[in-house]
């Protein structure tokens, strides 16, 4: 047994697959898996729970395992570890499996943010802060000392409305898109939602625009989601003209704004699974999703359709693959404990009463 992940580098699937069913049953009720909806086939159908980053989280919180291994992305690790005990221990298979939406936004330039802000107008009075669940736990932490809140794609809009009831304006980092669609839907102009640019002097806002803003948005964006585009939505109506347009709210406004319905990736399949026999989808999230969700349905009849033509994978999703979760998983066997995601206890604390409030607020 090798703490180094070399070796199972050179392993195929079927064995890592063998490899993996006999630790986690060696390591029974003390390991429990956790895997978001993008993870690729091979790794998502070992998990004990699937979800989105909301279900996750709530899952995290509840677990009695000893260690939580976390099929999904850097965030959702620290949230899990967060959320769990001190005792517990939370595994991110592979370090590198980021999410480049996150690294958008970082403590030192929030906080920059934060203090240019206050050269206007009295922040502390005047703003919550509001950090989508993507970014680091320093982020929360920010939030959590700024009387502010964490949000997903499912609560997004309970999560405004909260913070709306705290402050008159809301700074929402790191995704410009979920803050707008959310804040659109809410009847918030769409000139009363400005971008922040962070590479900018006071955001490359006039203090005007600053003063008549309801939410301040980050220029962040997912990358997956952004190839989304109307006109993909447009030249597939044309032959489909009966198609349901389905569509994460990571993607751009005009995308959302031709869209039937606007959800989480949970909702997104529950929407489906729902759905009526015979009925076409058109989906703008993450193709090992959609995929699994053509595969799952067509059974049904129903026919499930990717919105881009190109490919757009979780590229850092996509690093957890079956060789890093045997190498994980053989090592806990062993007691030993690789790629643990400890979020230091200051920065925890405030991250915990961001995400508490969220949890407060979500349905
Ligand atoms: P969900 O919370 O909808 O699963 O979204 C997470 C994510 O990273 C989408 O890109
Ligand atoms: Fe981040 Fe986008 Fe990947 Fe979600 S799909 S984890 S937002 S890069």
């Amino acid at each position: 047994m090798s703490a180094a992940i070399q070796p199972y580098t050179l392993l195929d699937d079927d064995d890592c697959e063998s490899r993996i069913l006999r630790a986690r049953e060696i390591l029974g009720e003390r390991l429990v898996i956790l895997g978001h909806h993008y993870q690729r086939g091979e790794v998502f159908k070992h998990a004990d729970f699937t979800g989105d980053s909301l279900k996750l989280s709530k899952q995290a919180a509840n677990s009695e395992a000893d260690y939580i291994v976390f099929c999904g992305v850097h965030f959702m690790a620290e949230v899990a570890d967060i959320l769990s005990r001190p005792e517990q221990v939370s595994i991110l298979p592979d370090m590198s499996a980021g999410c480049s939406m996150a690294d958008m936004a970082n403590l030192e330039n929030v906080e920059r943010a934060w203090q240019e802000l206050s050269e206007v107008l009295d922040a502390e009075e005047a703003i919550t802060p509001v950090t989508y669940i993507n970014s680091a736990a320093d982020l929360k932490g920010f939030c959590g000392e700024h009387g502010g809140i964490v949000c997903t794609s499912t609560n997004a809009r309970h999560v405004l409305e909260w913070s709306f009831k705290q402050k008159e304006k809301i700074l929402f980092f790191p995704d410009q898109h979920l803050g707008r669609n959310t804040g659109y839907n809410m009847d918030i102009p769409l000139d009363e939602m400005v971008v922040w640019d962070y590479d900018m002097p006071r955001g490359g806002l006039t203090v005007e625009q600053i003063k008549q803003a309801k939410i301040i948005l980050w220029k962040g964006f997912c990358s997956v989601h952004q190839m989304f585009q109307p006109e993909q939505i447009d030249n597939f109506k044309k032959k489909y003209p009966e198609t349901k347009i389905i569509s994460h709210p990571e993607s751009s406004f005009e995308v959302c704004q031709k869209s039937d319905y606007v959800g989480s990736t949970e909702y997104i399949i529950n929407t489906i699974a729902a759905a009526e026999a015979g009925t076409r989808w058109l989906v703008a999230t993450e193709l090992n999703l959609v995929n699994r969700l053509h595969d799952q349905f067509k059974h049904e009849g129903k026919n499930v359709h990717f919105m881009s033509p190109s490919v757009c994978m979780c590229s850092t999703m996509f690093r957890i693959d079956p060789q890093h979760m045997a190498w994980v998983l053989e090592n806990l066997v062993e007691g030993h404990v690789v790629n643990q995601i400890t979020v230091p206890t200051d920065v925890a604390e405030f991250a915990r009463l961001a995400l508490s409030r969220m949890l407060d607020v979500s349905p």
